[in-house]
C-alpha cells in the first residue's frame, strides 16, 4: 500500500489540515483527513471495472467545518445519545452539552469530528490521535484516543479504535460514513441483510426507551433476510415514524471481526460491503436528515442518498443498565474494530 498527502485546507481557528491518500495495489484508495479522522473518498472499481467513489464527502475543509450531518468523521466521545445530557457514573453525575433536542448527541457541539487530531502512518495504515481533555463537552476524564485506519490489497477498510482514561468516563466510538454503492442518487434500492433478531426501541426524539424489540414481531424494521432499504421505510410504523426513516440501534446477535454483522449490496453497480465488528449494536441511518446539498465534484445528496452502518454501544447505555456497559475506567484501554469489506460482482 502507498501512502501519499496533501495540504487539505486550514480551519478558521487557524490549524493545517492534511488529506491522505492509502492506494492499494489494485489502485483502490481511501482518501483521509486528520480533521474527524474523516473518511472523504473510497474509490473502488464496480462490477464492470468503473471507478466508484461509494462515501459522501465535501470538496472543501469550509463544508467539514460548517455543515451538519458528520459525513465520514469519527464521532465521540460518546456517539449516538445520551438522555437529558445526563451522564451518571459512581453516583456522581456530569451534565453534558445539549445539543440534539433534550439530548446529548454524538460527542455534543464541537465532538470528535470537528477536531484535528495528529497523525502517523507508514505502509499499512495511519493513525489518528488527540488528547481529549477532561470537560470537554461536560465529559469526566483526561482521554487519550486513537483510531487507526488500514486499507489492504484485497479492499478491506479496517477501523481500529482504542483509548484510556484517568478517570471513569463514557466512552462510545464510530465511525459515520454514509455508504452509497452507486456512487450517487438514492440507496433505497440496496439490498440491506443485517445479523440481528432485535433492536433497542426508541423513544420520539430517538432516544433509547429501555425496552427491545423482536424483530420477529415488527417486519418493517427486520433485515434478518435481505431486502430492499426501501422497501418497507415508508409503511406507517411507529418505529419508522420516530426516526422518519430507518434510524435505529441493532442488535448484533453475535459481534466480532470473523462474523458478518451486515451486507449491504447494490444490484446497480454489482457492488458489495460486508460489515464485521466487535462492537455489540449498529445504528442503521437511512441519511433521513440530510438535507439537499452539493457534494464532492457536484454531486447532489439528498435525504435517503446513503447508508450509514454505525458500529456502537448501545445508545444511553448506562442510563439505560443495556450490557456492555461503556464505561471506561483508569488502568483499562478501550480496543474496538470495525472492517468493512468490499468486493464487486463480475458481470
Ligand atoms: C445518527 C443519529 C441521527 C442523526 C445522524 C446525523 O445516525 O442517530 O439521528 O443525528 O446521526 O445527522
Amino acid at each position: 500500500m502507498e501512502v501519499t498527502h496533501r495540504p487539505f485546507g486550514v480551519t478558521k481557528d487557524g490549524q493545517s489540515v492534511t488529506e491522505f491518500r492509502l492506494t492499494n495495489r489494485q489502485g483502490a484508495y481511501v482518501k483521509l483527513l486528520d480533521y474527524g479522522c474523516t473518511v472523504r473518498s473510497l474509490v473502488l472499481p464496480d462490477a464492470v471495472g468503473k471507478m466508484t467513489d461509494i462515501v459522501l464527502g465535501y470538496d472543501t475543509l469550509r463544508e467539514y467545518e460548517e455543515r451538519d450531518g458528520y459525513l465520514g468523521a469519527v464521532v465521540g466521545r460518546f456517539a449516538n445519545r445520551i438522555g437529558g445530557g445526563k451522564l451518571v457514573i459512581d453516583g456522581q453525575e456530569y451534565l453534558l452539552a445539549v445539543n440534539d433536542g433534550p439530548n446529548h448527541l454524538h460527542g455534543g457541539f464541537r465532538g470528535f469530528d470537528r477536531r484535528v487530531w495528529k497523525a502517523d502512518w507508514n505502509e499499512k495504515g495511519i493513525t489518528f490521535s488527540r488528547f481529549s481533555p477532561e470537560g470537554e463537552e461536560g465529559y469526566p476524564g483526561n482521554l487519550q484516543v486513537a483510531v487507526r485506519y488500514e486499507w489492504s490489497d484485497e479492499n478491506e477498510l479496517t477501523i481500529h479504535y482504542t483509548a484510556e482514561t484517568d478517570a471513569a468516563t463514557a466512552v462510545n466510538l464510530t465511525n459515520h460514513s454514509y455508504f452509497n454503492l452507486n456512487g450517487s442518487g438514492s440507496v433505497l434500492e440496496h439490498l440491506l441483510q443485517i445479523n440481528a433478531d432485535q433492536i433497542t426501541e426508541n423513544d420520539p426524539d430517538c432516544l433509547p426507551t429501555g425496552r427491545f424489540i423482536e424483530l420477529a414481531d415488527c417486519p418493517a424494521m427486520d433485515f434478518r433476510t435481505a431486502k430492499p432499504v426501501g422497501r418497507d421505510i415508508e409503511i406507517p410504523d411507529q418505529n419508522l415514524r420516530n426516526g422518519k426513516g430507518y434510524d435505529h440501534n441493532y442488535v448484533l446477535r453475535s459481534p466480532g471481526i470473523d462474523r458478518e454483522a451486515a451486507r449491504l449490496y447494490s444490484p446497480a453497480s454489482g457492488i458489495t460491503l460486508v460489515c464485521r465488528t466487535t462492537q455489540p449494536g449498529v445504528q442503521l441511518y437511512s441519511a433521513n436528515f440530510l438535507t439537499e446539498r452539493c457534494g464532492k465534484n457536484g454531486v447532489i445528496y439528498y435525504p435517503r442518498g446513503g447508508v450509514c452502518l454505525e458500529t456502537q454501544h448501545f445508545p444511553d447505555a448506562i442510563a439505560k443498565g443495556f450490557v456492555p456497559s461503556p464505561i471506561l475506567r483508569p488502568g483499562e484501554r478501550l480496543e474496538e474494530t470495525t472492517i468493512y469489506a468490499f468486493s464487486s460482482e463480475k458481470p
